[in-house]
């Protein structure tokens, strides 16, 4: 049995689904992936939390499962909160550089950083993470890391997200009472997401990442190593199979069914061949051409990235995606997805899967699974950096990094 002080597990939090990955970690960098569970998720309706007692038996669900296919037990978890409930923007600090050569020192980076956290918030929002985008010495641009360059002026920009207190408190109060004592972390979802699917040069570059699941599509766009922009809109998977449901007057589980095994977003060549449909009511099966099928579902396809665009445009973002877009989440299962996408947003698109991690469980190289082992590679590469940073002393380097407090440092801010 794997020991548990050498796991990391994560739980993600879906409209449609609630995934729980469990894995081992077997390097300085590398994580294997030893328990998967998911189950439905009752209780979260497009990103918000409805029914505090469904997601409780959901999240416990997920970790049965994953526990007994890790033969191992859960105490402590790395979790998302709902996309769709994030806001962010963009801040600035400044401060004179405090040593007398005028060298910069990770102090005068954390000073910054203060000046950002103390920024007015909307009233009931907490701040979930402070990522540093670029910082400016005496009018000199685009520095990544100024520690160790010589100027009196150092002033730097900082991507603020922020969740009301209420959902981050409902999630880590149904993690309590699935059992589970400690959160490790809580992490936006697409920041989990951008750890397992983009490469290096997207996110130097500049990409979209595009979260389309079962009630949220949410996307971020990331350039020059940082995060820039969060968005989220409430058209997603649900609604394709709701389309379905209706265009082919059929129920939703044969709606969603037929989603999932003869959806094309756009015409293919299979489009003569002709289904059995049940229908409404019991009644006996119809007969539908795939072609009937693929007219109903290609108009909201279409609209999801439609939507994508006018808030790439509305907020004069679409150039600034060199690199183009990667999907993830459940719909971009979907078959020609990729194909309208790249039609309507006018940038090469791929699917996003996690690729860095191996699995001993089952297979997660699908774009569901961004969010689930996103988490936990976040976790490995800045969670527990910052942690390690934490405890070394009063470094205030962990402060500059994207910051997400533990459960415990979240009540301590809340309460
Ligand atoms: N093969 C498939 N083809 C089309 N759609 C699919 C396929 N597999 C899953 N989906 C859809 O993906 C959606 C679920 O995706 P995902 O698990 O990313 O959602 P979620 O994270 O629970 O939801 P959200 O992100 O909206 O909160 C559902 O609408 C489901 O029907
Ligand atoms: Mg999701």
């Amino acid at each position: 049995m794997p020991k548990t002080n050498n796991l990391l597990t994560s739980i993600d939090l879906g409209t449609h689904r609630c995934c729980c990955v469990i894995a081992e970690i077997t390097g300085p960098e590398s994580l294997e992936v030893i328990g998967i569970g998911s189950r439905r998720t009752d209780g979260i309706r497009k990103g918000v939390i409805v029914n505090l007692e469904a997601l409780v038996a959901s999240i416990r669900g997920a970790i049965d499962q994953a526990e007994s296919e890790a033969s191992a037990t859960v105490s402590s978890v790395i979790a998302s909160v709902p996309a769709a409930q994030a806001k962010s923007f963009t801040s600035r600090g400044g401060v004179t550089v405090a040593s007398r050569d005028r060298v910069v020192t990770r102090k005068d980076l954390a000073k910054v950083d203060e000046m950002v956290r103390a920024v007015q918030i909307p009233p009931g929002q907490s701040i979930l993470h402070v990522v540093p985008q670029e910082f400016t010495l005496d009018g000199q641009e685009g520095i990544q890391d100024p520690v160790g360059m010589t100027g009196s002026r150092l002033e730097g920009s900082f991507h603020v997200v922020t969740v009301p207190q209420q959902t981050a408190q409902h999630v880590v109060t149904a993690l309590n009472a699935a059992h589970i004592d400690h959160v490790e972390s809580i992490v936006y979802p697409l920041l989990a997401s951008s750890e397992a699917v983009l490469t290096r040069e997207e996110r130097d570059n500049g990409v979209f990442l595009i979260d389309c699941g079962a009630g949220t599509t949410d996307l971020a766009l990331f350039e020059r190593g940082a995060l820039w922009f969060t968005g989220s809109y409430p058209v997603a998977g649900d609604l394709i199979t709701n389309d379905i449901s209706i265009g082919l007057r059929t129920p939703v589980p044969e709606a969603e069914m037929l989603k999932r095994t003869q959806a094309r977003a756009v015409a293919g060549v299979d489009d003569d061949l002709v289904l059995e449909v049940a229908t409404v009511g019991g009644g006996a099966p119809r007969l539908v051409a795939c072609s009937l099928l693929t007219q109903v579902v290609s108009p909201r396809v279409m609209e999801i990235f439609e939507l994508s665009r006018q808030i790439m445009d509305r907020f004069k973002l679409h150039h600034r995606a060199r690199a183009g877009a990667v999907l993830v989440g459940g719909t971009a299962n979907l078959d020609g997805i990729v194909e309208v996408a790249e039609e309507v947003l006018g940038m090469p698109v791929r699917v996003g899967v996690p690729s860095a991690v191996v699995s001993r469980a089952g297979e997660i190289d699908a774009p569901s699974f961004a969010g689930p082992v996103g988490l936990l590679e976040w976790e490995m590469r800045v969670g527990r950096r910052q942690r390690a940073a934490e405890t070394v002393g009063r470094n205030p380097f962990h402060r500059i990094r994207e910051s997400v407090g533990r459960a415990s440092q979240w009540f301590g801010q809340m309460f």
